[in-house]
């Protein structure tokens, strides 16, 4: 009796424990047939610079079989991927430079992603086109400008990204531009200029609200955080970070912003990068479970979404490889006890309900910000003056040696 007792236990034990597991990898699976993940930041068309310099033709940048990358098709579909914000990144060392015809060329190679591949993808630019996609099974994918430097401090380029469906803009990407800090001035590397944003850096958030393109608080200075969850009328996002509290790096955060971001009904998409997660090297899917928790905690289950960052990021987490993983981590949030409708809200309804009142809130139709940034908060020695009437304190002029620029009034006079 009691040997055969034992032989159970052991038996019931063994099966229960991988049973369990499981049971929540198949009910995450299930739950994402209907909803599947909406993730913030993919860096996708970054690799596609970079490795194939935006020739999607070439044999080996088939997406059916790209290897290498965090991200491919088959890869999307096995991760149970519904939409997906593509980042149309360019470095900082873009600014004052092309950093305009390279975001437009980065824009440019998503939509061609979604013609070669239409079975696969289907660029949209609203909400009811996520969902449309959903049910098509496609990949709903959308663009993210990362870094205001892209628009050149222009609201003309603002809006004309808006036009080729840009729907959301991170204000900063690791630099300040003319009008906002960024992340580094949180930690000893930069100082602040703006101490959140210049006026017409509130000018842009004003258009973005105006426009109905999301405003992405990722990548800046914790000032430039609450001045705009203080500015922004329609609810903001972090496409990709964590929670401070968990790992103090300055990408990611902090608790009194988190209850920002809950009051504005806003979004923190988190993200999968090993240094946000555990501030070292090694990170795993439950250290990523334990800043969803720990957003879900302080902000709400409303305010919690996924931003894995791959393919811009080296270091992701064992257990979370790739975008073929998002599955597993939900049914970590299972195996914690988040509920379906907590399940549901991160994977896409929190998103969805975001961009649904980012939509509402814009004044399409009311007249557009026309009034530029001052000239001398530009720099850049290539940039012509066109338009601009009062050129004095100009950028380029510091870089000039002193004697050079006290001579120039001179010279002008001279040869005029
Ligand atoms: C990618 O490769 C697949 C399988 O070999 C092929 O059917 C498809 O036409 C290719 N797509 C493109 C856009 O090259
Ligand atoms: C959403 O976008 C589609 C194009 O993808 C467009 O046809 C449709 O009118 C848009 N819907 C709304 C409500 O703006
Ligand atoms: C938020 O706005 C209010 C009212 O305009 C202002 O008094 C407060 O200082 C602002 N807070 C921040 C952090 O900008
Ligand atoms: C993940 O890493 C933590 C340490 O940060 C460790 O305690 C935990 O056991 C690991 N979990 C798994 C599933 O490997
Ligand atoms: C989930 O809930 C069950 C039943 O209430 C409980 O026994 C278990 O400890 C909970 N698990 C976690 C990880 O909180
Ligand atoms: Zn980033």
């Amino acid at each position: 009796g009691e040997d055969r007792m034992l032989r159970w236990s052991v038996l019931v034990l063994c099966l229960l424990l991988p049973c369990s597991a499981q049971q929540h990898l198949e009910e995450a699976k299930r739950i994402m047939e209907t909803t599947p993940v909406i993730d913030g930041h993919n860096d996708l068309p970054w690799q596609l610079l970079k490795r194939f310099n935006n020739q999607l033709g070439l044999p080996e940048a088939n997406l059916t079989q790209l290897t290498g990358t965090h991200t491919n098709i088959p890869k999307l579909n096995t991760g149970h991927v519904g939409g997906q914000f593509w980042s149309a990144y360019v470095p900082c060392e873009t600014q004052n430079k092309d950093a305009v015809k390279r975001t437009l060329e980065q824009i440019d190679v998503v939509h061609r992603m979604c013609e070669l591949y239409p079975e696969t993808f289907a660029c949209v630019v609203n909400s009811t086109g996520i969902e449309e996609a959903f049910r098509n099974k496609k990949v709903a994918s959308l663009i993210g400008v990362e870094g205001g430097h892209s628009i050149d401090s222009s609201l003309g380029v603002l809006r004309t990204f808006y036009h080729l469906g840009v729907r959301y803009m991170t204000l900063t990407h690791s630099c300040n531009t003319p009008w906002a800090d960024n992340w580094l001035v949180d930690t000893a590397e930069e100082s602040p200029v703006h101490h959140g944003l210049s006026s017409f850096g509130k000018t842009v958030v004003e258009e973005m609200n105006r426009l109905g393109m999301m405003v992405d608080l990722a990548h800046v200075s914790v000032d430039t955080m609450k001045m705009v969850l203080n500015i922004s009328k329609a609810p903001v996002i972090f496409s990709h970070s964590s929670a401070y509290s968990l790992c103090p790096h300055r990408r990611n955060v902090p608790d009194d912003v988190l209850r920002m971001v809950a009051s504005k009904e806003g979004l923190v998409m988190v993200n999968f990068y090993n240094q946000y997660v555990t501030c070292s090297d090694k990170a795993n899917l439950s250290n990523v479970a334990d800043h969803m928790d720990h957003v879900k905690k302080v902000a709400g289950s409303q305010s919690v979404g996924f931003g894995g960052d791959y393919d811009g990021v080296t270091g992701v987490p064992t257990g979370l490889e790739d975008v073929s993983t998002y599955p597993a981590l939900v049914a970590e949030l299972l195996r914690r006890n988040w509920t379906e409708q907590e399940v549901k809200a991160a994977l896409a309804d929190n998103l969805l309900r975001v961009f649904r009142k980012v939509e509402e809130m814009s004044l399409q139709g009311t007249a557009p910000h026309e009034e530029p940034i001052a000239f001398k908060e530009l720099a850049g020695a290539c940039r012509t003056s066109y338009g601009y009437s009062d050129t004095s304190g100009a950028g380029p002029a510091p870089l000039l040696p002193a004697a050079l620029l006290l001579a120039l009034p001179l010279l002008s006079t001279l040869l005029s």
